[in-house]
């Protein structure tokens, strides 16, 4: 019965995932990859990266790794032996800078250089994994597109962020350094590929599911069309898929998109991933409670409900009767628990659904894992695709029943730790 309620209101407001037709969907996926790979341009950067997986690598060498994502900035030192086995030392942690508060050009690598300038000085080859919209040059500099995941440093847009971080370094100790700039998505598939070296898969996606969304593949240069100067047979293509704006939104969804630092960009990410999830999961419970769905005291606790957050969400559907949990805090009724944790687990599943969505487009599009002994190997990254409860098996039952049973294509994740570090390392040492 409270199912019935659930999805009837979710589906009057356009969140129903049910509602989303899985091939109409991954098609118009693989349509706006075809346009962004060419001069047309669509919704979907597909950023050629100028690497593809057949690196040598520079081994009993240090690399400075820096990796700077959505929540986190994390530096270090890696080297690889001459078996490939990767070591990490050196490694420290803090909040990404520009999240906190507004930052100009100036404080934006005057940070980067003080958070970085110990571990650079022992090494001059540099591998920084910047998950953010960037265009990467033949010297693997990267050019600032537009900040996404709720960044504030306006100044920086339009910026080669490796050239400004080797300025910086340079006024510090007068030594020249060598930098190449990569997606998170990138290093998490070079990594992958890394640990996997043995293994003869058909391809390789690089999948992040955590503060933010997007995902890189191989694809054949020549398919490449917008651009003529591809070195190889094959290049990795950052998606930068959160972007994508071609999915049936709903209510919920336009609201917190008005509601954040980019109206009208990713949307895709918007509405599934880490940053994002925790308030617009907010914004579903208080429709639900304007119309009545709970019981009269919940509705009220529930309408007054603020700065709700993905690890709040997290825990209630890990431990729904905990009663430390903000939403727990809210139930007066065992009803009030059920119809919470079933709009939840909706929300959850509409995000697997959107991320298999995505994956299979893309696998779809190469045609690779025909072969069941040789699967497309997904190497898939972020707190969230990691502790999100439950959307590990919903993503693998859409790919399974869509990807697989309707279209006999295979596939595998990988995970392993460190995989972006390792990844950038192995950018920042392939000759
Ligand atoms: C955002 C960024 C993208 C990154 C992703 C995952 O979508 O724009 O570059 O890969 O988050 O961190």
């Amino acid at each position: 019965m409270s199912k019935t309620i659930i999805t009837q209101f979710l589906s009057q407001h356009g969140m129903y995932y049910g509602d989303l037709n899985f091939e109409t969907e991954c098609q118009k996926f693989i349509a706006e990859m075809e346009k962004g790979l060419s001069q047309e341009g669509s919704s979907l950067d597909m950023i050629p990266t100028y690497l593809s997986v057949k690196n040598n690598i520079d081994t009993n060498v240090p690399a400075v790794v820096i990796d700077a994502g959505g929540t986190n900035f994390r530096v270090g030192l890696v080297s690889f032996d001459d078996n490939m086995q990767p070591s990490i030392s050196d490694f420290s942690k803090t909040r990404m800078p520009g999240i906190e508060r507004e930052l100009s050009k100036q404080e934006f690598f005057g940070t980067l250089v003080d958070y970085t300038k110990d571990v650079a000085a022992k090494s001059t080859e540099i591998g920084f994994c910047f998950s953010y919209p960037t265009q990467i040059n033949k010297d693997k500099d990267g050019l600032l597109l537009r900040w996404s995941k709720e960044v504030k440093a306006p100044e920086v847009v339009g910026e080669m962020i490796g050239a400004n971080l080797v300025e910086g370094l340079k006024e510090v100790d007068g030594k020249d350094r060598n930098v190449a700039i990569l997606n998170d998505t990138v290093a998490t598939l070079l990594g992958g590929k890394g640990i996997t070296s043995e293994r003869n898969f058909d391809g390789y996606i690089g999948f992040i599911f955590g503060t933010g969304t997007n995902l890189c593949y191989i694809e054949d240069s020549s398919k490449i069309t917008k651009i003529t100067d591809a070195q190889d047979d094959t290049m990795i293509i950052n998606t930068e898929s959160g972007a994508y704006n071609k999915l049936p939104r709903g209510a919920m969804d336009k609201v917190l998109d008005e509601s954040s630092n980019n109206p009208g960009d990713y949307q895709l990410e918007k509405m599934i991933s880490g940053r994002y999830l925790g308030p617009l999961v907010q914004e579903v419970l208080k429709g639900a409670a304007k119309e009545g769905i709970f019981s009269t005291g919940c509705n009220e606790k529930v309408m007054a409900l603020e700065n709700l957050e993905l690890i709040d969400v997290s825990l209630f559907v890990a431990h729904p009767h905990n009663s430390e949990n903000v939403l727990v805090q809210c139930i007066e009724e065992a009803t009030d628990c059920t119809l919470m944790y079933e709009l939840i687990d909706a929300m959850i599943e509409r995000a697997a659904k959107i991320s298999a969505i995505k994956l299979s487009a893309c696998i779809l599009k190469t045609g690779a894992g025909r072969d069941q002994a040789r699967p497309v190997a997904i190497v898939g990254e972020g707190t969230t695709f990691y502790k999100l409860k439950d959307y590990r098996q919903k993503l693998d039952f859409y790919m399974r029943s869509h990807l697989t049973k309707e279209h006999g294509h295979y596939y595998e994740f990988i995970q392993g730790e460190d995989l972006n570090l390792i990844g950038t390392a192995i950018a920042a040492l392939a000759h």
